[in-house]
């Protein structure tokens, strides 16, 4: 009997994938023929099972029936649209590299052509407002306005008026390479740890609109002793020397976990990735984008929209003060820092593909022992110092400017900022739906997708100025933008007086 199974189970598979149905029929007509009822009623079973089997097939592998040389298999755009981005890799490692890196130069000479057609990036800082460790802030704004209109013009239109017009400045940012995507370092960091640079493409903003690299690291728990990093890249290598003695057993093997490599979509062992070192096919730790528990800027595309054009670009967010927040991740408002933790290598790392994740080495969180101690650790990461806030959270009069003081106004008041963003830490954890689809038109723009973004999370705006560029594309790369964003988005009608003021004290929460 078992050897009857093994046969036919074998054999009508292979007729099947070779040459479809017709034969898969064939092999069921000739089959009925056999004499005994015991037989035919296990032959039901196993042709349904086999055809579940070759359907199953299908589904994972549109090209399991081609057997034809690579050249004559459907190219990428020929491909049925399908939720799996990249179901099998049809070539060699080394083609692909060689290909990737003739095209480098010309993706990004393409992307800095659209960035420059939609931001002055020229490099415009605030010598007198620093990031905790020295850095200038930039100012802006930066977005560059369309068609001769000024921003007092585009204040007073209506967003329908702005639409049909085709002039909104602050679409949403796409990937540098959106058809491709996934997580990609900056420049300054990628000069301190060679290991994160892609063969494919390279980070797009200038420096000066990126936090400081590396930045400071505060503690709840240890307030007294101010930046913790004491001004060093927190690594494997020197976590133990920095940390022990000050974390728990606990948090300090959290910390550990967090600065380890772990497979990634584009950096792991197997053919399908973007680094071309040993040391970049281990994989990303959380701490490669989540620097010194803050960010880097590096950025990545969301892993649950398909399909890829309507993918969001997503700038890294700081884990400062997550233990203040309810909502993590700016659409998909995981409930802890626990669950965003073990998901996050399992589903975001890998594009949201568990298949993909088999693949290419997912490594599987253990609950109680590992999230749980990454996630007391980020749980201590603390905003930056504000000294001009008082235990509110408002600005503490006597150490307050005239400017300041009236941009808080302004916040609590007429640009009503406090509807969303509450004191004392600026968020009211919840999302919410600003519509930004009124101002334009549902189009194709960098290879992605412009439209409806739904609802998305109130990021917190306790020590704001470290953390530019802003929302969760990075689209505004000032905090002069965001100002000029909301003004559009609220139509509220600031004066630039006003704007002026509420920057001011947007600088120092
Ligand atoms: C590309 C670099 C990158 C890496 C590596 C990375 N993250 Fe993140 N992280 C992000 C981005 C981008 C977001 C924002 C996601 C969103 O908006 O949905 C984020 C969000 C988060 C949040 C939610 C923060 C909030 O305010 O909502 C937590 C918690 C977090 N990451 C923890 C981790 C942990 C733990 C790891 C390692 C397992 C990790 N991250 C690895 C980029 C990264
Ligand atoms: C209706 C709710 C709402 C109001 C009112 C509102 N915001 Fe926001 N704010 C949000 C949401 C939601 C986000 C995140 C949007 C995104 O990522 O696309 C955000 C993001 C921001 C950010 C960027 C945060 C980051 O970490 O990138 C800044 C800065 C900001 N808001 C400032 C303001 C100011 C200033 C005002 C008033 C002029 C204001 N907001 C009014 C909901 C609101």
């Amino acid at each position: 009997m078992e050897e009857w199974f093994t046969i036919k189970i074998g054999e009508p598979c292979q007729q099947t994938r070779q040459a479809g149905p017709a034969a898969f029929l064939a092999v069921t007509q000739q089959e009925q023929l056999m004499k005994t009822a015991t037989r035919i009623k296990l032959k039901l079973l196993t042709i349904s099972a086999l055809m579940a089997a070759a359907a199953a097939l299908s589904i994972v592998n549109p090209r399991a029936n081609a057997q034809q040389p690579l050249s004559q298999q459907p190219k990428p755009a020929e491909q049925p649209p399908s939720s799996y981005l990249f179901p099998l890799v049809v070539e060699p490692f080394d083609v692909v590299r060689a290909r990737d890196k003739e095209a480098k130069p010309r993706v990004m000479a393409e992307h800095q052509k659209y960035l420059d057609e939609r931001y002055d990036l020229r490099r415009h800082v605030d010598e007198n407002v620093h990031m905790t460790r020295g850095k200038p802030i930039p100012v802006g704004p930066t977005a560059k306005l369309k068609g001769g209109v000024t921003w007092e013009q585009l204040a007073r239109m209506s967003p329908d008026e702005i639409r049909e017009k085709g002039v909104f400045p602050y679409l949403p940012l796409p990937h540098i390479e959106q058809a491709v995507g996934g997580m990609v370092f900056t420049q300054p960091q990628i000069k301190e740890v060679p290991r994160l640079e892609r063969f494919d493409m390279d980070f797009d903003l200038p420096e000066w609109f990126l936090p400081e690299f590396p930045p400071a690291m505060f503690l709840t728990t240890r307030k007294d002793l101010g930046d913790v990093s004491r001004g060093q890249l927190v690594t494997l290598t020197n976590f133990f020397e920095l940390f022990n003695g000050i974390l728990n057993p606990k948090q300090l093997e959290g910390l550990r976990l967090l600065l380890t490599q772990f497979p990634q979509q584009q950096f792991n062992a197997t053919d399908d990735r973007k680094t071309e070192r040993p040391d970049g096919m281990q994989g990303i730790a959380c701490f490669d984008c989540h620097v010194n528990g803050h960010t880097s800027g590096a950025t990545h595309q969301v892993g649950d929209i398909r399909p890829q054009a309507n993918r969001r670009r997503l700038d890294t967010t700081t884990l400062r003060g997550v233990n203040i927040q309810r909502l993590f991740g700016s659409q998909r408002a995981l409930k802890t820092v626990e669950d965003f933790t073990e998901f996050e290598q399992r589903a975001a790392y890998f594009d949201g593909d568990p298949v993909i994740a088999t693949k290419k080495g997912v490594n599987v969180l253990e609950r109680g022992s590992q999230v749980h101690f990454m996630a007391e650790m980020q749980e201590i990461l603390d905003f930056p110092p504000a000294p001009k806030l008082n235990i509110y959270g408002r600005l503490d009069r006597s150490k307050a400017t005239e400017s300041e003081v009236r941009g808080e106004e302004l916040f609590f008041g007429k640009a009503n900022c406090v509807a969303c963003h509450v004191p004392p830490f600026y968020t009211d954890n919840m999302m919410h739906d600003l519509e930004v689809e009124r101002f334009y038109k549902p189009h194709m723009e960098g290879g992605m997708m412009m439209t409806a973004q739904g609802p998305l999370k109130t990021f917190p705006l306790r020590g704001i100025k470290e953390s530019p560029p802003y929302l969760h594309d990075g689209r505004l790369l000032t905090l002069e933008d965001t100002v000029e964003f909301f003004n559009l988005v609220q139509q509220i009608g600031l004066t630039q007086p006003e704007k002026t003021n509420l920057v001011a004290f947007l600088r120092v929460l």
